[in-house]
């Protein structure tokens, strides 16, 4: 009920951008129509094009051929202080698939400087949230994300993992009580409202005035075989080092057998402050959020802006790049998809070729950057993400 119609959410957004209709008129793609050969790669957002259409978020199997999107950049094990912001690209359209250049782009809204030297707060107006999103995937293993979630009625903070096929493992902060965080995952976009995987966990801490230690993947290392907790066979959340959560891979068998509903494909990092408590959204996803956004509110009023502040994030890959044959460059690794498995779930591995756009197959299609209106489509909209809690 609260996953947000993208397709519907597109058409508006797009409507009142002024950027050129031409591309954000494109064909639209989908799990039976995929994008055509000249304009092969679909976007996170369901369109078809080229250039940064073959970036993150590129759905490989609505595009013209898996191999139209461009591969994602491989896991790196890295720690991000927020208070320096050189690897933080802040014009998403500047992007080209670099990872060795960039670890985050903003995808959308902006970043103001945390006035106690925290990082940074991502903003929330009258005109929209913030977006922020690794460059590199993960693909199993540990994030830490040190930050302050927000606390205002409507408001939704949330951190998450989610793959271009749309795997996603989630932590969000729903206007719930302080000390409460809430915890979901869903496997290939799948929504099933009568079989809710959502989970609320209180703690000892306040979401809002504590910066606070969130876990997607497990625990604080207590040695090196537990760190690299989101798993082949589990996941885990925790707050501070303490495990709220744990799901086993075997407990998500379908009731068939046939297929384990599990998070298995390499998933970019993403960190948002959305507006849930609109009246245009539905009725669940006000409730959920805990009524309507009051653009009165004190805070809002003081600041401009409502906020959550993201002071660090620390990325422990299971699944670091192959570089054991010295002719693969290890800033061109990525992992790529290679089709289904005999269970219909994706099958993933890396390649060399580049994920850098205008270097190389795949993706040679989309290989020159035409990119006219990708912000209407790309920035304009906040993903799906994690838009239901049921
Ligand atoms: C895919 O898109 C086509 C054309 O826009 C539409 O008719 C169809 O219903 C869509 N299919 C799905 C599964 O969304
Ligand atoms: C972002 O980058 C694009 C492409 O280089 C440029 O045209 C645009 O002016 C930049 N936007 C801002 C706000 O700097
Ligand atoms: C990516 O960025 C790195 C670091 O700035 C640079 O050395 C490299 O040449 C770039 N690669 C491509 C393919 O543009
Ligand atoms: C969780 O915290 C809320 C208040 O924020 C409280 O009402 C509720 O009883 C707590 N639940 C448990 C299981 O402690
Ligand atoms: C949704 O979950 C319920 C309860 O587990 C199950 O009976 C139903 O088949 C599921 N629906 C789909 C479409 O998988
Ligand atoms: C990719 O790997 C193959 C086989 O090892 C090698 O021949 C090729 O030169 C590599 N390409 C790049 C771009 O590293
Ligand atoms: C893989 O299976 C999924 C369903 O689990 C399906 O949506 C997708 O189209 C399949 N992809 C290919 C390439 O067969």
């Amino acid at each position: 009920m609260l996953r947000f119609s993208v397709a519907a959410a597109a058409a508006l957004l797009i409507g009142l951008a002024s950027a050129p209709l031409a591309l954000a008129q494109g064909t639209t793609c989908n799990s039976t129509v995929h994008c055509p050969r000249s304009a092969p790669c679909c976007s996170e957002y369901g369109f078809c094009g080229t250039g940064q259409f073959c970036l993150g978020g590129c759905q490989p199997f609505n595009s013209y051929e898996t191999t139209s999107c461009k591969p994602n950049p491989v896991c790196r094990s890295s720690t991000t202080d927020f208070n320096d912001l050189s690897r933080v690209l802040l014009n998403a359209t500047q992007y080209n698939g670099n990872a060795s250049k960039w670890d985050w782009v903003l995808e959308k809204g902006a970043l103001v400087a945390d006035p106690s030297g925290n990082g940074q707060r991502l903003t929330l107006t009258e005109h929209g949230g913030t977006l922020l999103s690794s460059t590199r995937y993960i693909h199993y293993g540990q994030i830490d994300f040190t930050m302050q979630a927000s606390k205002w009625a409507g408001v939704v903070t949330a951190a998450i993992t989610m793959s271009d096929v749309k795997d996603e493992i989630d932590l969000e902060w729903a206007s719930t009580p302080t000390n409460q965080v809430q915890s979901n995952y869903f496997f290939l976009g799948v929504v099933n409202y009568t079989d809710n995987k959502g989970g609320t966990h209180n703690f000892s801490g306040n979401t809002f005035t504590d910066m606070n230690t969130y876990t997607v993947g497990g625990a604080t290392a207590a040695s090196a075989d537990d760190q690299l907790n989101w798993q082949e066979d589990q996941l885990q959340w925790a707050v501070n080092g303490k495990i709220i959560r744990t799901v086993t891979k075997a407990s998500t068998l379908s009731l068939d057998g046939s297929q384990y509903k599990y998070p298995s494909t390499p998933s970019r990092i993403q960190i948002s402050i959305w507006p849930a408590g609109l009246p245009t959204s539905a009725k669940g996803t006000i409730e959920w959020a805990g009524g309507l956004i009051d653009w009165n509110e004190p805070d809002y009023v003081a600041n401009g802006y409502f906020w959550n502040t993201v002071k660090s994030v620390s990325i422990s890959c299971a699944d670091e790049g192959i570089e054991t044959d010295s002719t693969i460059l290890p800033d061109t690794v990525g992992y790529s998809y290679t089709g289904n498995d005999t269970s219909n779930t994706p099958m993933v591995a890396q390649t060399n070729h580049s994920t850098v756009l205008g270097s190389g197959a795949p993706g040679a299609l989309a290989a020159s950057i035409s990119m006219i209106g990708v912000t209407a489509a790309a920035a304009a909209i906040i993903p799906a993400l994690t838009w239901s809690l049921w």
